[in-house]
């Protein structure tokens, strides 16, 4: 696909009804012959429509005026092209949580979660967290994870977690000011509430830090499983990770995660990580399919906002 049709595309599938601005620049950039031209000089990884806008924000560009944004890009662009070529897309949205949590509390307890793909670690901590399913509330404190739960019984206890490890090509660290203002610069101009989940988020894991380790989810993920300890359920999971894996690579962490002791929970976009006989999605919006061991179980918003139970 042309950079231009990228733009055009992603502005269709995954902004439009949720962020207008970004909605409104990518069109603009699909069109713009002076960007797609210097988008064009970047490696493929680095053109994302994603990455330029977190990148411009970071940088304190305007996101709101695409002529604006235009100026700025071009005026800037060494600066950009910089930090697009060091940066990735490294979201991290405690909300997945929700999502997760059904599974984690059914499991034998207590747990020892290994995410991989974790970013700053904030899905590592679904025991600290409250939750609103519906009209059922659980947990204290902030942040308040909402998720519509359709087709089960929303949990009624919270997992007991006894060691928690993350494993990133790049660990993000929510006691660096930098880092938490990359994290920021992520989310969408609209979503205040994901800018507010995400400051509860980071001062609930700046207070207990996770363990995270430099690695590769194949290369380096037998390695830490080991230092699990024995008497905890070892849970291996990962959400919105692996669109970011190659193919091969993919189907080489599936073959390992099978065979590792305790259980698999994934939550990936089907066309990522697909199965066979996957019921319809709710809508037309974008969806990542909750598995256990390999069997899907539901449809998830990418935000952890919505799930709806098939299994
Ligand atoms: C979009 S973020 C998702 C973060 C977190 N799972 C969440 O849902 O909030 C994807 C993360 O996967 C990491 N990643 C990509 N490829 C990886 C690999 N081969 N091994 C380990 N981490 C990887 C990236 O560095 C990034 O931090």
């Amino acid at each position: 696909m042309s950079i231009a049709a990228d733009y055009a595309d992603f502005a269709a599938r995954e902004l439009r009804g949720v962020s207008r601005a970004y909605e409104r620049l990518a069109l603009a950039i699909s069109e713009d012959d002076e960007l797609l031209d210097l988008l064009g000089t970047l490696p493929p990884a680095k053109r994302q429509p994603n990455l330029l806008f977190g990148v411009v924000r970071l940088l304190g560009g305007p996101v709101g005026d695409p002529a604006a944004f235009h100026d700025f890009v071009v005026t800037h662009w060494l600066a950009v092209a910089a930090e697009l070529r060091v940066r990735a897309t490294q979201t991290n949205e405690a909300g997945r949580c929700a999502v997760l949590l059904p599974l984690l509390a059914a499991l034998p307890q207590p747990l020892a979660l290994l995410e991989v793909g974790a970013s700053a670690g904030l899905c590592l901590y679904p025991d600290r967290y409250a939750y609103r399913y519906g009209d059922r509330r659980l947990g204290a404190g902030e942040p308040v994870l909402e998720c519509t739960a359709d087709g089960l019984v929303p949990p009624t206890r919270l997992p007991e977690v006894v060691w928690r490890a993350g494993l990133d090509l790049n660990p993000l660290d929510v006691t660096d000011p930098a880092d938490v203002a990359w994290l920021d610069a992520l989310i969408w101009p609209e979503h205040a509430h994901r800018r507010e989940r995400l400051r509860a988020a980071t001062a609930v894991a700046a207070a207990e830090p996770p363990l995270l380790v430099r690695g590769d989810l194949v290369d380096d993920l037998p390695a830490l499983a080991a230092e699990a300890p024995a008497a905890a359920t070892l849970v291996v999971f990962h959400t919105s990770v692996l669109y970011q894996v190659p193919r091969p690579r993919r189907d080489a962490f599936v073959d390992l995660v099978r065979g590792l002791p305790g259980h698999w929970i994934s939550n990936e976009a089907p066309d990522v990580l697909p199965y066979d006989g996957l019921p319809d999605p709710p809508d037309a919006g974008l969806h990542n399919v909750l598995a256990l061991d390999g069997t899907p179980l539901a449809w998830s918003r990418g935000h952890g906002q919505s799930m709806l139970w098939f299994g």
